[in-house]
């Protein structure tokens, strides 16, 4: 089956941004972009109203996010919006539950299936609370709007804004909390369970 237009697009956006970023620890990152695998795979849509923030968080998009942001926004009633956490589950608050998802656009599930690597979109509404958890993949937070404090274990709280990048190495705990907008993070990570549930601390 060969692969769709409109999903090679979002590959292309993605890949982009990753090989053009100038930060150093995005580099760590590159070969596993560049050689993210060769199988894709149709993803069902699926819809959560988070996702709908991807949309206004364009409104205030800085020039260095502004095209990977366009593109998922365009693209954001076609990809597979999840949750790792369910109601009753216990590990993250009911308000989270009704207003966050992410959708992986290269990873073990695809569309572009990958061991080596995942990467997607992540969006939290206003006013959310993700407590501290942990994982075994390193892990690359790249902030295409709005902001929020993060808190990585045994550093203080600090606010970070679009563009910033916020880089969490492996099983460290980490933190973050959205104020007056919404957050729209780009994600990768490598190494360990590429779909490890979180544990929390
Ligand atoms: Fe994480």
């Amino acid at each position: 089956m060969s692969i769709e237009l409109q999903d090679l697009e979002l590959l292309t956006a993605v890949r982009d941004f990753t090989f053009a970023h100038p930060h150093p620890m995005v580099s760590t990152f590159k070969p596993g972009m560049r050689n993210w695998g060769d199988e894709w795979r149709a993803v069902e849509p699926q819809h959560l109203p988070a996702a709908e923030h991807v949309e206004s968080g364009l409104r205030h998009a800085r020039a260095l996010t502004r095209p990977l942001l366009q593109t998922f926004a365009a693209h954001r009633h076609r990809l597979r919006w999840e949750q790792s956490y369910r109601a009753g589950d216990g590990l993250v608050s009911e308000a989270m539950l009704e207003d966050y998802a992410f959708a992986d656009i290269i990873g073990l599930h695809g569309p572009f299936v990958s061991d080596r690597i995942r990467s997607g979109i992540l969006v939290f509404g206003p006013g959310i609370d993700y407590p501290s958890h942990h994982h075994a993949a390193e892990e690359i937070y790249i902030l295409l709007a709005g902001n929020a404090d993060f808190e990585l274990h045994g550093e203080a709280p600090a606010r970070r804004r679009a563009g910033d990048v916020v880089y969490v190495d492996p099983n460290r705990p980490h933190a973050l909390a959205t104020r007056k907008k919404a957050l729209v993070i780009f994600y990768l990570w490598q190494g360990g369970d590429l779909r490890q549930k979180s544990d929390f601390d």
